[in-house]
């Protein structure tokens, strides 16, 4: 029997596949050997059943193994499992390159609702995220930052994400982890940190699902030499104002530059870094971290990130965000109680900030940014949100959206942590 065909036995059955098995099918798969619809059909059953611990290491290892592998002994990485309006690695990142420890990261593209990296970076005109691995390496060296976009790392799971995408098998424990955990060892970095997203706008839901997940990728990477260390962060309301790429960008240059941002974004930034920096036990993080921010150094690294990737560091002072703004008002007196990041997600990507399906071109300037958190108090006619849109397209969808994702209380309703856990 083929290997695809005794995995796909196996599994509907409910039992285990073999490492051998699992090689086999992932290096099938990747070479185009095995058709779509037999990995569907395994796909689904291993979604029906689940996977033990050392079948998701072997999966994880296989598709790690797939392409090119780099190392980055001493360089630190971070990887969000998506949100809406998560622009940490914007902020964080270059807080820790500059504090010293040099960061290797492998980015990837938006697809629905939750923003990519790689697209936010490219609204910087000039940047691009398509590095030679040379180039890469030279610039972790000199600069201390790099952010590449998944090329030749695990490729296998390049292919098996786009064939999961397509057949409702994303939301599997053991294929995200593997997933994530395949490419983050293809990157080679050796201190890592999982930003968890849990709430209406990630993928987990529930704080139990976001644990579990949290668990199985500290696990996972500790058992390819990986010193990594997870938040699980809340997702309920979006992460800072901007949603949108430009937009995106905006707020994390005015956050590096010392300029006012929210409350929860700062935390954010200066958390995650403070966690690298712990991670690589290079220094006492929180006073570095301060000091990054403060004295510009951090800014200053974000300039020439920007730089040594294509962009126009002068760009940054000038984003390509559009002119044409529509504002949403506060239809009553009240207390936000909630802002759902999922609403907000989708009347962005209803205004051309993200792409419906892989291949989509997104428009770098449109978005929304809402002008009020969790907790604040708003008035009747005051503004809650500004649409940026392009043209029409959208925008009454858009509004509609944002106004829905607003709920407003009598009384003031209980702040939840940016961080709701750590491990
Ligand atoms: N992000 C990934 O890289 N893979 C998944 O399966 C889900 C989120």
């Amino acid at each position: 029997m083929s290997s695809i065909l005794e995995a796909i036995e196996t599994k509907k059955r409910g039992g285990e596949l073999s490492e051998d098995v699992i090689r086999a099918v992932v290096a099938g798969y990747t070479s185009k050997d095995i058709p779509d619809y037999q990995m569907s059909a395994l796909l689904m059953a291993i979604f029906l059943r689940g996977m033990g611990y050392e079948e998701t290491l072997a999966l994880t290892r296989a598709m790690a193994e797939s392409g090119r592998r780099y190392f980055f002994p001493g360089c630190a990485d971070k990887h969000s499992t998506g949100g809406v309006g998560d622009k940490v690695s914007l902020t964080a990142l270059p807080i820790v390159a500059a504090c010293g420890v040099p960061v290797a990261k492998l980015s990837g593209r938006g697809l629905g609702a939750t923003g990519g990296t790689v697209d936010k970076l490219e609204s910087i005109s000039g940047f691009s995220c398509n590095l030679s691995e040379e180039r890469f390496r030279k610039q972790v060296e000199e600069v201390g930052l790099a952010i590449l976009e998944a090329g030749d790392l695990a490729p296998a799971d390049k292919e098996i994400y786009a064939l999961r995408d397509t057949t409702g098998t994303v939301d599997s424990l053991p294929l995200i982890g593997s997933s994530i955990v395949s490419k983050k060892a293809a990157t080679g970095a050796e201190f890592l940190l999982y930003d968890v997203k849990c709430g209406s706008g990630a993928f987990m839901k529930s704080l139990e699902d976001a644990r579990e997940l949290a668990r199985l990728l500290v696990r996972l990477s500790g058992d390819f030499g990986i010193s990594a260390s997870a938040f699980i962060t809340g997702m309920d309301e979006p992460l800072g104002s901007a949603v949108g790429n430009a937009l995106e960008v905006r707020e994390a240059v005015r956050f590096l530059k010392g300029g006012r941002t929210s409350a929860d974004l700062s935390e954010m930034a200066r958390r995650v870094a403070a966690r690298l920096l712990e991670l690589s036990e290079a220094m006492d993080p929180e006073p570095a971290v301060e000091r990054a921010l403060s004295s510009g150094a951090a800014y200053e690294k974000f300039q020439k990130f920007v730089e040594a990737q294509g962009g126009e560091p002068e760009a940054l002072e000038g984003l390509a965000v559009s002119r044409e703004v529509q504002e949403v008002l506060a239809p009553r007196d009240g207390y936000v109680s909630r802002f759902e990041a999922a609403g907000i997600g989708a009347a962005a990507l209803a205004l051309g900030a993200g792409r419906q399906k892989k291949g989509d071109e997104v428009d770098p300037g449109v978005g929304v940014e809402v002008l009020v958190k969790v907790g604040d108090s708003v008035e009747r006619g005051e503004p809650v949100a500004r649409l940026y849109h392009r043209d029409e397209r959208g925008l009454r969808r858009a509004k509609e959206l944002v106004e829905g994702a607003l709920n407003l209380s009598e009384q003031p309703p209980e702040r939840q942590p940016v961080i709701l856990e750590s491990l």
